[in-house]
């Protein structure tokens, strides 16, 4: 069986290790010749890399691996980019979260003022990062998890419209179709969705069982009795449960689809602001809580010398899903897998320019999404309201347009107010100075 060459970027993420952990428990679906860590970060690459160093010596013995902060060593002959960068760090995820606070919005890494913000600041480096590994490896395929997924999405398929082998996605559907697996005691990999939406903000209409029923009616009932709860509660931070207990809340308002979690910052922004500390916002628990215990367990393991006893991975879904999408491309799978894509009439009464979220087939060549056909008003209104958000946040990036990013801001469900908007809209451009272009 081929090998393959995988570059992981942002290889200094708290999240790498689990992706090693996934690479390593399916080497044989999807073995491995060569694996590379890229970051730009130097200190926190040397960390999980030679933490890497010693898993793979005890797991993956036969595999070339090494860590770089050099781009031509990290692009040559790829087969496959796992993208997860972080432009501006949890430094800038902290302002993302606390300035939209300041006036009452929700402050969120991805929804809202938040994810503006670090929209604008991801879309240049997601550029480069594409021209980069093009330049050496142009048949690579490019699979990311960089974050606004929506807005990356969006920026990248105006720069790269013919370029058809970039693939956003995200891990919060796989979370989802494991948490309903744990609530109905049954193996995830068997359920057959049908999801419509854009990235952080979408629905599940139907989850077929392998003999074409629907357990949609059974999981509201199951959560209406008993709540709802991520796969992996026990590993989870406080604010995550207190984000999977919100379906029920949101079951009991729209009950007709089960909801992405994210949709509870569109649904209830005021509920949400009165929960959140604007002085102790997610950035902080993250940086108290994974990323401090992802980079000492990684310094431990390298001073024991052994990753015999390691605990380091948080979350499988995540390390699991770009695996296996990556598995299913490379030996024409034809796995279904929940993906952001071009509408082109998946939604059938939306726009076709939208980069939406749907089931698609993964194999040879790329994503076969399935479409949905027409949706109901309530759901057409909400997905087109976010979409020119998120038209307009990429607009305001490439025509560096201060208009265009007010009303990007103005149209977001969080915001709303358009005084809010141009006051959040200030402080903001002070706060990423050097990271957005500037806007006139
Ligand atoms: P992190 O800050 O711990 O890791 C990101 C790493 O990227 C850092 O080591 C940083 O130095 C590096 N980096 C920044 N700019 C870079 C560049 N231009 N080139 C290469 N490396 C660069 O952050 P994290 O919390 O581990 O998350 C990593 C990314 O994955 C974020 O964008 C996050 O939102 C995303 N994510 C997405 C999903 C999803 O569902 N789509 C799920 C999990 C994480
Ligand atoms: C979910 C989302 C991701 C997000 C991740 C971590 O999996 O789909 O887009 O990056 O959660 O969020 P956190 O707040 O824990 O960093
Ligand atoms: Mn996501």
């Amino acid at each position: 069986m081929k090998k393959y060459n995988v570059v992981i970027v942002g290889g200094g993420s708290t999240w790498t290790p689990g992706l090693l952990s996934s690479l390593s428990k399916k080497k044989n679906e999807f073995p491995l010749n060569k694996l590379v860590l890229f970051d730009i970060n130097a200190e926190r690459q040397a960390v999980i890399g030679e933490f890497a160093k010693i898993f793979f010596k005890e797991n993956y013995p036969d595999l070339q691996f090494e860590y770089t902060t050099d781009k031509e060593v990290a692009y040559k002959d790829v087969d496959f980019v796992f993208c997860q960068m972080r432009t501006g760090g949890y430094k800038m995820r902290e302002l993302d979260e606390k300035i939209p606070l300041k006036y009452g919005c929700v402050g969120q890494e991805t929804c809202g003022a938040g994810g503006f913000a670090y929209g604008l600041r991801s879309i240049r480096d997601m550029i480069e990062m594409v021209n980069d590994v093009r330049a050496s490896s142009k048949d690579a395929w490019i699979i990311n998890y960089t974050n606004p997924a929506a807005i990356v999405a969006e920026a990248l398929n105006r720069v790269f419209p013919n370029d058809k082998k970039i693939l956003n996605i995200c891990d919060q559907p796989v979370n989802l179709l494991r948490s309903y697996g744990r609530l109905l005691n049954m193996d995830p990999y068997e359920f057959e969705p049908v999801y419509f939406g854009l990235n952080h903000f979408g629905w599940f209409t139907h989850l077929y069982d392998k003999n074409g029923i629907d357990l949609v009616p059974v999981i509201k009932e199951m959560v209406y009795k008993n709540g709802f709860k991520p796969v992996d509660a026990e590993q989870r931070d406080q604010s995550w449960l207190d984000t999977y207990a919100m379906v029920e809340k949101m079951l009991i308002d729209y009950p007709e689809y089960l909801p992405n979690t994210y949709l509870q910052y569109y649904y209830y922004p005021e509920y949400k602001v009165s929960k959140q500390d604007p002085n102790f916002t997610r950035a902080n628990e993250v940086m108290a809580n994974r990323e401090k215990r992802v980079f000492e367990e990684c310094r431990r393991v390298v001073e024991a010398g052994t990753a015999a006893a390691t605990n380091v991975v948080h979350n499988d879904a995540h390390g699991d899903m770009i695996v296996e999408v990556a598995e299913s491309i490379a030996h024409n799978r034809n796995r279904q897998y929940i993906v952001i894509v071009e509408n082109n009439g998946l939604i059938s009464n939306i726009q076709d320019d939208a980069m939406v979220e749907v089931a698609a087939l993964l194999g040879a060549n790329g994503p076969r999404p399935m479409g949905v056909g027409k949706i109901d008003t309530f759901y057409k209104g909400m997905i087109e309201q976010q979409l020119a958000y998120e038209k307009l946040a990429v607009d305001a990036y490439f025509e560096k347009s201060y208009n265009k990013a007010l009303k990007a801001l103005t149209l977001n469900r969080t915001i709303v107010d358009g005084k809010k908007a141009r006051k959040i809209l200030d402080e903001l451009i002070e706060a990423n100075k050097g990271y957005w272009p500037e806007l006139n």
